[in-house]
């Protein structure tokens, strides 16, 4: 007996101590099941070149063939993720109505340049082109101050694949090109013998006529030239643009890999329209004056650059390597040694590629293999592609002050607190950690986080101050490496600070360059009045998430006014009419005065935007009907609100509704009919919303039939502004089957488009998620989910069930539209009725 037991207490504690051990080692994401640690994917898969899926020129084009108007205006070039440089052609629209040169790349434009940095996906007045060289195959008739003299048609088909891209001119010179992190190489192949390149400092992105004065402006440079003129440096300031921003420098250093015959210096004189400069007016432009081996603008900020030639029989191509710097010369010149080493092109290609693959694209990994649907694959790749092309990171980089984390280009976080940022919480949390601490230095330094940025200088304010949701999603889902105390503060700037009004001439009734330009409504009144100021409703509805996120940091942090911020944070329902009917629908946001009277509800109708979706309109890229959805942290009183889970139903069914529409988007909304608008941010949750009446597969067959009409691998490929890759990380989600419900834990539960899919978290986590059963034409409504193993009941997430650890969901697929859900509807953490409405 007792050496029987003794040998039982053995096995019992072997088999305890195996346990632990087992536990130990297979770390447990979730309690009740143990799970194998999920490990990175081999280093064989992150050498798998996914960039062979991407196509660049997804979003170059609108509706109308040739145009960007109306498209993606994106950036089509060289680049690395997040990189300084974006490398690519400059173009000029003569039809100066569908004139939108964003990206730099128009499909048909005149090419007058090459530069070195550009935005991609962007709207409003244009920002960078800066830092450029043009190529050309001729003098003749070339006056450099005239862009006109020498621009060019392109022949033939661009080309573009991940850090590469090329063109061919009518005049017979190829351009190609590759971009690294600050720097880029340039390859020109001309037809003869006569071969000069145009370095013009004062080259930018112009803004179309209708919108001059808003557009940017050089603000003066100087060129030195060095080495017999093989290397060339300097400076350039521009300022202006979106952002419109007091003018930025940036320093450059070129070098040419064979010495020119000659090289020239060049200045010349600014002519109208220049805002705010000393021009030479109402003049054609002028003649330049060449001469001496440096040349500065003066005091007159005259125009400068430089022309190199190369005389000779042969007809070899000129190779050129240009670095950028926010800081100096020096660091100009030191990063294109560094990263451009070789003159062969294909070696800076190569290194983006792989950057690429490791950075960014194996961080999802779905099957490949030849039996797959090659477009679902080239849908994914290339979304990731775009949303990794901003911000852009400056780190180490910063003239304003002394800090080692510096982004630039949030354009703007209107457009990716909504989903984009959540995505770059799982896969890029190095990265993101370095954004959200430049976004806080920002404020320590300059008074207030962006809403947007751009040339290191904040502005436009769209809507609320959304940095402030971009904050609470990271703090509430635990990213590290943020000091959340300085968080707060930044973000209690927003809320209770009146940022002083700039006066700008888009909206004079608050500040639109930062902070909350109408908070001293929302503080008085509780809400923003129509009659003093714009964009009452739509800024209304984002404050009280601005708030809630505030209430988010405040409870963690156990600050004692978090119950000041979850009441302000609904205070969207002050501009609630309960009354107010449309189309068979009661209850609307509506414009309300200071004095609490609604204005004029009897000719008030909430599809229209009043007088446009813009800047001086009640709600801005939306209309009241759709901004009458967004209210994610309170769901419940919003369903309430319409009338109950039934006639919550109605309304989102009535919006899918083709020919529903009664708002003329014009460019911002091409083809689309219905009031749901997938084109702008707005509406991104929407689709989403019958989670919350438990009826997931309603919310698939919505978000899979916009994702299949509006995102196509081509150039007319998103519908509209990419907005920083806004748009396309919405569709990733949609690909993944999860959408994050921001400033919550929360993902709501959809349906994949891959058999398979791996997602890297963070170093060294993953999620799996697969789709037994899977078929994309037929087979996608969920039947049934299994997470980390366990039975699945509700159709939401949390971030800890498989994120903050890794974890396995698995779903099973089927033809038929079930309510497989059983469980709790997702939460509404923000709930509170106020007591007057
Ligand atoms: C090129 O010329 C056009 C027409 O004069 C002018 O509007 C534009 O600013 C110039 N520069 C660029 C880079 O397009
Ligand atoms: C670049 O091209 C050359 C010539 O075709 C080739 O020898 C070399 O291996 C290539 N390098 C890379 C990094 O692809
Ligand atoms: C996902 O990871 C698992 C485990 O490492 C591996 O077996 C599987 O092939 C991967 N799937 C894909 C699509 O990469
Ligand atoms: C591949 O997927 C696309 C988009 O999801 C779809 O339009 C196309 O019909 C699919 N092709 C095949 C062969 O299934
Ligand atoms: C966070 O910031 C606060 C305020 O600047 C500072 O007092 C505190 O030491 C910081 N915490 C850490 C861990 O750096
Ligand atoms: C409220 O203000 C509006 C606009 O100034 C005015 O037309 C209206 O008569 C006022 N209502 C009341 C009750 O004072």
């Amino acid at each position: 007996m007792g050496s029987l037991n003794l040998s039982l207490r053995t096995r019992v504690l072997v088999v305890a101590a195996l346990l632990i051990l087992a536990l130990i080692a297979y770390q447990s994401p979730y309690s009740s099941s143990i799970l194998p640690f999920k490990t990175l994917p081999s280093p064989a898969d992150q050498q798998y070149d996914y960039s062979q899926y991407v196509n660049p020129f997804m979003g170059s084009e609108g509706a109308m063939p040739g145009l960007a108007f109306g498209g993606g205006q994106i950036f089509v070039g060289g680049a690395v993720p997040f990189g300084v440089v974006k490398a690519g052609i400059d173009t000029y629209e003569t039809d100066q109505r569908h004139a939108t040169i964003n990206g730099g790349y128009t499909p048909h434009g005149l090419v007058t340049g090459v530069s070195m940095m550009h935005e991609s996906g962007t709207g409003g007045p244009p920002k960078y082109g800066i830092i450029s060289q043009m190529p050309l195959a001729t003098l003749d008739g070339v006056n450099v101050l005239d862009n006109r003299t020498y621009w060019q048609q392109r022949v033939g088909h661009d080309v573009a694949s991940v850090g590469y891209f090329s063109t061919k001119l009518e005049n017979g010179v190829g351009i190609q090109l590759a971009g690294a992190r600050h720097s880029a190489i340039f390859q020109y192949n001309f037809p003869a013998a006569d071969r000069h390149v145009l370095v013009d400092v004062s080259h930018y992105l112009p803004m179309e006529t209708s919108s001059l004065g808003k557009g940017q402006y050089y603000d003066g440079g100087e060129i030195q030239l060095k080495a017999g003129g093989r290397v060339y440096t300097g400076w350039g300031s521009y300022g202006g643009g979106f952002s419109q921003s007091a003018p930025m420098t940036t320093y450059f250093c070129g070098e040419f890999e064979r010495s020119p015959s000659e090289a020239r210096t060049f200045r010349g004189r600014n002519t109208d329209p220049v805002k705010a400069q000393h021009t030479w007016a109402n003049a054609d432009p002028s003649e330049a004056t060449f001469g001496k081996s440096m040349q500065d603008s003066g005091p007159m900020n005259d125009r400068v650059g430089a022309l190199f030639t190369w005389k000779g029989s042969n007809s070899s191509p000129i190779r050129s390597r240009v670095g950028i710097s926010m800081i100096s010369v020096e660091k100009a010149c030191a990063f294109k040694d560094h990263e451009i080493k070789s003159w062969a092109l294909n070696v800076t290609v190569q290194a983006a590629v792989e950057e690429w693959n490791t950075d960014v694209f194996s961080k999802i990994q779905v099957p490949v293999d030849e039996s797959r649907n090659r477009t679902d694959i080239v849908l994914l790749y290339s979304s990731l592609y775009f949303m990794h092309l901003m911000p852009s990171d400056r780190r180490n980089e910063n003239p304003l002050w002394p800090s080692t984390d510096s982004w630039d280009d949030f354009y703007a976080l209107w457009d990716t607190f909504r989903c984009t940022v959540s995505l770059y919480h799982l896969i890029q949390p190095v990265y993101y950690a370095s954004m959200i601490r430049s976004l806080i230095d920002i404020w320590k330094w300059d008074g207030f986080m962006p809403d947007a940025r751009s040339g290191n200088y904040n502005g436009l304010v769209q809507g609320g101050s959304n940095a402030d949701n971009v904050l609470a999603d990271a703090y509430i889902k635990g990213l590290p490496g943020v000091n959340w105390t300085e968080a707060y503060q930044a973000m209690l700037k927003d809320a209770t600070v009146v940022p002083y009004n700039q006066y700008n001439p888009t909206d004079l009734t608050g500040d639109i360059q930062q902070g909350r330009g109408a908070l001293e409504d929302w503080i008085r009144f509780g809400f923003i009045g129509v009659d003093v100021h714009s964009r009452s409703i739509s800024r209304t509805v984002e404050y009280s998430l601005n708030d809630y996120s505030l209430a988010v940091l405040a409870k963690g942090l156990g600050y004692e006014d978090q119950d000041l911020w979850v009441r302000r944070s609904a205070q969207w329902q002050n501009l609630w009419a309960h009354d107010l009917e449309h189309k068979g629908f009661k209850g609307f946001l509506a414009p309300r005065f200071r004095n609490g009277t609604f204005r004029d509800l009897e000719n008030y109708n909430p599809a229209v935007c009043h007088p446009n979706c813009g800047w001086p309109g009640l709600t801005y890229e939306g209309t009241p009907f759709e901004y009458s959805f967004t209210v994610p942290h309170d769901m419940q009183t919003l369903i309430q609100f319409m009338g109950g889970a039934n006639e919550f139903e109605r309304r989102l069914d009535y919006i899918f509704t083709p020919k529903s529409a009664e708002q003329n988007l014009g460019g911002n909304g091409l083809g689309i009919d219905t009031i749901m608008n997938i084109g702008n941010e707005p509406d991104f949750g929407t689709p989403f919303e019958y989670h919350y009446i438990n009826k997931q597969h309603k919310s698939v067959e919505r978000s899979r039939t916009l994702a299949n009409q509006y995102f196509h691998d081509a150039d007319y490929g998103v519908p509209g502004n990419s907005d920083a890759g806004a748009l396309n990380s919405w569709l990733i989600w949609v690909m993944i089957g999860l959408y994050p419900v921001v400033t919550q834990t929360v993902y709501l539960i959809g349906s994949p488009w891959f058999s398979e899919l791996n997602m890297t978290l963070g170093e060294r986590k993953m999620l799996t998620i697969k789709a037994n059963n899977l078929d994309n034409h037929e087979h996608f409504y969920v039947q049934s989910v299994k997470v980390n193993g366990q039975p699945w009941e509700r159709n939401w997430l949390e971030h800890d069930d498989v994120m903050a650890n890794g974890g396995t969901i698995e779903f099973e697929m089927g033809k038929t539209k079930r309510r497989w859900e059983t469980g709790e509807v997702p939460p509404s953490p923000g709930h509170l009725i106020l007591d007057n409405v």
